[in-house]
């Protein structure tokens, strides 16, 4: 099978003519109405932009290039973004180009270690990945030939030049980060030998003697890798990219918006909740008192972290693979038995409660309990995990939106007096 390059360079010029054609021959279809809901809050399900790396069924979870993801966790993520560009999973000589690419790419700047060393030590690791990814992008072809006039016909080009670049070096970037943060000791250099996340797992420094941390990392690359296009990390990436901004600031922008605790923070807060719970009760407490517990969280004013989802409305496949990882790995550890006994619980208490639209686990209600097993503590740092994966999607799209000349994208706002006349206009007003 070809390199990820030749495989890519055969197929756009179909795909693009393709989207071409159609936007010309059906461009004044309508897609959908909006309603005013929906536009003021947050623009749930409208139909606005167009990701062909996967998508979120409500019913079934993400699917990526159709398959769900079920199928694809024993993927090696390098697999995954082959796959999320191209709809086909690399054979091994692809495979083996692909990894040999990262390595040849592999060397972070000095500059970059300068950068981040020089962030006050107590930051939070995803506002200093934020700024080391900006820093590694100094050197992005993309924008370097852009400069120099390059054609559309070959930004995905030098988009994909960028993609690798910075894949190759993020987990060294982030495992630097870490050992920094947490003052684990020096960094651990880059072992050219092992696959993309048991690199990332060894530079963290994590005791592994029976490979199995090496395993969680390479799920958890795999399962976080993309979202389709609405989520607000990608949203925000693809807005960036639509400006031409190299992809090192797309990425950057999307990990801003990672940084949300009702988004890709939400890992973090999650593993707060369970531990939570354990002190309380010293230990893993029976059903009644943890829906006790639960009860006192949502009658204070805040959400159960790692329940209901803005567009699945069942158990997301992603938590249903790292629960099981977690069954046949660390069945009796105190905290993942208090992650499933939450399972169990937390569902029909937010049932009974009444207000959220899902009630059941998000992929951030098991994955912190499994880092913890592990010794990975540092729950500040699980987002920066989430980040590191979520590299492979968010670039992925952009080389697509690239190839494909997704232009600028600019909805239109209206403001508040415009709405009160729209509304009073609008049939159906009141009189
Ligand atoms: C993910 C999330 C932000 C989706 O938000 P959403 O699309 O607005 O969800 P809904 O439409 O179901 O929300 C309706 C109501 O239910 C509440 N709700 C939703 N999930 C809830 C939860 N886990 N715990 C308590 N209340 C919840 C919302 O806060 C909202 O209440 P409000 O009307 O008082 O504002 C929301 O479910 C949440 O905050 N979950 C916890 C954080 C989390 O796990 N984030 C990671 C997402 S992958």
């Amino acid at each position: 099978m070809a390199a990820l390059q030749d495989k890519l360079a055969s197929s756009i010029p179909a795909i693009r003519k393709e989207l071409q054609s159609l936007v010309k021959q059906s461009g004044s279809a309508k897609l959908a109405d909006v309603t005013v809901e929906q536009a003021c809050m947050g623009l749930r399900s409208v139909p606005s932009m167009l990701c062909d790396t996967s998508e979120v069924d409500p019913n079934r979870g993400l699917l990526i290039r159709g398959r769900p993801i079920s199928e694809l966790t024993n993927k090696l993520p390098e697999e995954i973004f082959y796959y999320l560009l191209t709809g086909e999973l690399p054979d091994e000589d692809a495979l083996k180009s692909l990894q040999a690419d990262f390595r040849k790419r592999a060397e972070v700047p000095e500059h970059v270690w300068t950068v981040i060393n020089a962030v006050a030590e107590e930051a939070h690791p995803m506002r200093t990945l934020s700024i080391a990814t900006l820093s590694l992008g100094t050197e992005s072809v993309f924008r370097r030939r852009y400069t120099e006039g390059m054609k559309k016909e070959e930004y995905w080009e030098t988009a994909l030049e960028d993609a690798l670049t910075l894949l190759a070096r993020l987990p060294q970037v982030a495992a630097a980060i870490y050992r920094r943060r947490y003052k684990l000791g020096r960094r651990i250099p880059s072992d050219p030998k092992l696959d993309w996340a048991a690199d990332y797992a060894q530079m963290l420094g994590v005791e592994d003697p029976k490979g199995e941390f090496t395993r969680l990392m390479r799920l958890y690359m795999t399962l976080h890798c993309d979202h389709e296009g609405g989520n607000a990390s990608a949203y925000t990436s693809h807005v960036v990219s639509s400006t031409l901004a190299d992809p090192f600031f797309a990425f950057a922008g999307g990990i801003n918006a990672l940084a949300g605790p009702l988004h890709g923070l939400a890992n973090q807060e999650c593993l707060e909740f369970v531990l939570g719970v354990h002190k309380k009760f010293k230990g893993v407490p029976d059903a009644d008192q943890m829906r006790e517990f639960c009860w006192d969280v949502l009658n204070s004013g805040r959400v159960i972290p790692g329940y209901g989802h803005a567009v699945l409305r069942v158990t997301d496949p992603r938590f249903t693979a790292f629960h099981h990882f977690g069954k046949l790995v660390c069945p009796n550890d105190e905290i993942f038995r208090i992650v499933d006994l939450g399972y169990e619980v937390i569902p029909e208490v937010l049932k009974k409660q009444g207000k959220a639209k899902n009630v059941c686990p998000n992929v951030d209600a098991g994955s912190g309990a499994l880092l913890y097993h592990f010794g990975v503590t540092q729950d500040t740092y699980y987002t920066v995990f989430f980040a590191v994966s979520r590299a492979l999607g968010l670039l992925a799209q952009y080389i697509l939106d690239r190839a494909l000349f997704i232009p600028l994208t600019r909805p239109k706002s209206f403001t508040l007096s415009w709405l009160k006349n729209f509304v009073k206009q609008a049939p159906g007003a009141n009189s």
